[in-house]
């Protein structure tokens, strides 16, 4: 085994030619996120005293000055959060989800979308839920003042920020396109006195640096019932949007129990639906706790099929059952140790399900990017691991008017066509049709692991459908494979999602796989090849910003899929 784990770590380092942030690690508090400066906005906020919440809410707000891509004000999403250690109690801690979903607005309903195509625009914009979940957080784990910690955003979007390569081109392509919608967005986003954006200049928004203050000083209802609301309104009044004054005022962000399971000895939590992320997690992990995966070791064919076996029945059971819980129920069973074990004795250890037989009548739509995750640790143990997201990069496109912030293109993450399922990738299931005030299905999975009480490990990823899949590679090979934060979050990354019937692998089809991968198609496995791949051949998956503690020890790990993260420790 210890030769196997040894293999798969030269492996690892040999991965793609990418700069990697160094493993930085600290005893006093760590940040890692896909911007440096948020990152430092977050580690900032710890040196004043703050908590991770209170540094999270920083990060979040500055990221979305710093990576308008996806951090944002316009979106929503997941925050776990793990309490800090209450002093003199032996009762082990309870970690909580902050759940701040976007909603259906009320005036569309189940087959409003039937006949729409558009991906983007107005009509995808679901009610916003990032500023009252970052609220709710604030308002029960925060240590600062709201304005202390939206203060960062303030100052980057008012003094401006250093771009990087990655976001000089992604505005010069967005920006400069000629589509005939989102003139907020080209004046916004294009360079001022023309030209292209190039890396090293500095991105100044002075109206939305005027909108973080409208945040700050007239608190966070502000963007529900205030001045930031009508802005949204007066937007969707000019472009053909659904949301309301009343849907705004109606918002709320719950805080909810996380779903968890056991694993080997160690607590995994992470967020409940509208999240199927977790419940896939969950699924796969009690799928893979029946089989010797330290003994079959990482790279062993026998691994890699219970591990996309696993993926394969959590995804199918996802698509079948899964939706809002406040408006369809979720088999308890999904979280069952019975059902994963009668799942695990059903399958056959050598040759790969095909997808369809599980069941035959439904299948899957493709997902795009982009999305965000951030892992923070302070101080006193308190933690959070927090992903949030426009859905699409750049969400609808939509800017609002005069206010500098993007508008998600979460209504996307609904079923838009009740009944219709096709091998072509539209998905019907009735769990995830759209109803007034319901939350669309997610696959954020934002993750917390225990051993006995004490924190071990804060990790999530964006990814769309494969956010579950990179988060239990990371989980994986952390506590089967002993795996450093570091080797865990460049290990490449495997994905399954039921339909359509093929792997993806981050290093298909490297020449030090072959002979892994050819096992696997005489095992009838497919893979995918229509995959976008990038310079160096391969394709990317997910973006996993992590933090691994070991004898009171944070070891954070940015992961450098995206563009070239930080880890801020103190
Ligand atoms: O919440 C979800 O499942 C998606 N809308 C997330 C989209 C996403 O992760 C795209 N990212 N790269």
């Amino acid at each position: 085994m210890l030769l196997a784990c040894s293999l798969w770590i030269g492996l690892v380092a040999s991965l793609l030619a990418v700069d990697r942030p160094p493993e930085v690690t600290s005893e006093k508090g760590m940040v890692v996120s896909v911007s440096p400066e948020a990152s430092d906005a977050g580690l900032d906020i710890l040196k004043q005293g703050g908590s991770a919440v209170d540094a999270a809410v920083a990060v979040a707000l500055a990221l979305a000055v710093t990576f308008p891509e996806a951090g944002n004000i316009g979106g929503g999403g997941f925050m776990m959060v793990w309490p800090a250690n209450a002093k003199g109690s032996d009762q082990p801690a309870q970690p909580v989800c902050i759940e701040y979903r976007e909603t259906c607005p009320a005036a569309l309903k189940r087959d409003s979308f039937v006949n729409e195509r558009r991906q983007e625009g107005h009509h995808t914009i679901g009610i916003p839920g990032t500023v009252a979940g970052l609220a709710l957080a604030h308002e029960k784990c925060g240590k600062l003042k709201w304005a202390q910690v939206v203060a960062p955003a303030i100052l980057l979007a008012h003094e401006g920020f250093h771009i990087d390569a990655a976001l000089a081109s992604a505005l010069n392509r967005m920006a400069g396109s000629p589509t005939a919608n989102f003139s907020e967005f080209r004046r916004v986003f294009t360079k001022p006195g023309g030209g292209e954006w190039q890396s090293g200049d500095r991105l100044i928004q002075r109206e939305l640096a005027q909108t973080m203050k409208t945040l700050a000083d007239d608190g966070p209802d502000s963007f529900y019932r205030g001045r930031i609301a009508e802005q949204i309104v007066a937007e969707m009044q000019a472009g053909g949007g659904f949301i309301t004054r009343e849907d705004l005022a109606g918002y709320r962000a719950h805080v909810r129990k996380p779903v968890s399971t056991s694993y080997r000895g160690y607590d995994i939590y992470a967020p409940p639906p509208p999240s199927a992320g977790g419940t896939q997690l969950m699924e796969c992990l009690n799928i893979l706790e029946q089989f010797d995966v330290n003994g079959l070791g990482p790279k062993s064919p026998q691994f890699v099929h219970v591990l996309v076996e696993s993926m394969r029945r959590a995804s199918c059971d996802r698509v079948r059952h899964m939706g809002d819980p406040d408006f369809t129920p979720i088999p308890v069973k999904l979280l069952s140790k019975d059902y994963a074990k009668q799942l695990s004795e059903q399958l056959d250890l050598s040759r790969a399900t095909r997808s369809e037989s599980l069941a035959p009548d439904i299948t899957l739509t493709d997902e795009p990017p982009s999305t965000t995750h951030f892992s923070i640790v302070d101080g006193h143990c308190m933690a959070v691991a927090n992903t949030y997201t426009l859905q699409n990069s750049y969400g609808s496109r939509v800017v609002v008017g005069g206010a500098g912030f993007l508008l998600n293109n979460e209504m996307t993450d609904f079923n838009w066509r009740p009944g219709v399922t096709t091998t072509r990738g539209q998905v019907g299931t009735e769990p995830n049709v759209m109803a007034p005030g319901k939350r669309m299905l997610s696959s954020q999975c934002p993750t917390l692991v225990s051993r006995e009480g004490k924190l071990l490990l804060v990790t999530g990823s964006p990814g769309g459908r494969t956010i579950p899949s990179t988060v239990l590679g990371v989980v994986v090979n952390v506590i089967d494979f002993s795996l450093s934060a570091r080797e865990a979050v460049d290990a490449p990354r495997w994905h399954h999602q039921w339909l359509p019937d093929r792997i993806q692998f981050e290093r298909h089809p490297a020449p030090d796989y072959a002979e892994l991968l050819r096992q696997l198609q005489q095992q009838g496995h497919l893979f995918s090849d229509d995959v976008k791949r990038l310079g160096d051949g391969y394709q990317r998956q997910g973006d996993a910003h992590t933090i691994l503690i070991r004898h009171g020890v944070l070891h954070g790990a940015a992961d450098w899929r995206r563009t070239v993260g930080k880890a801020a420790g103190w």
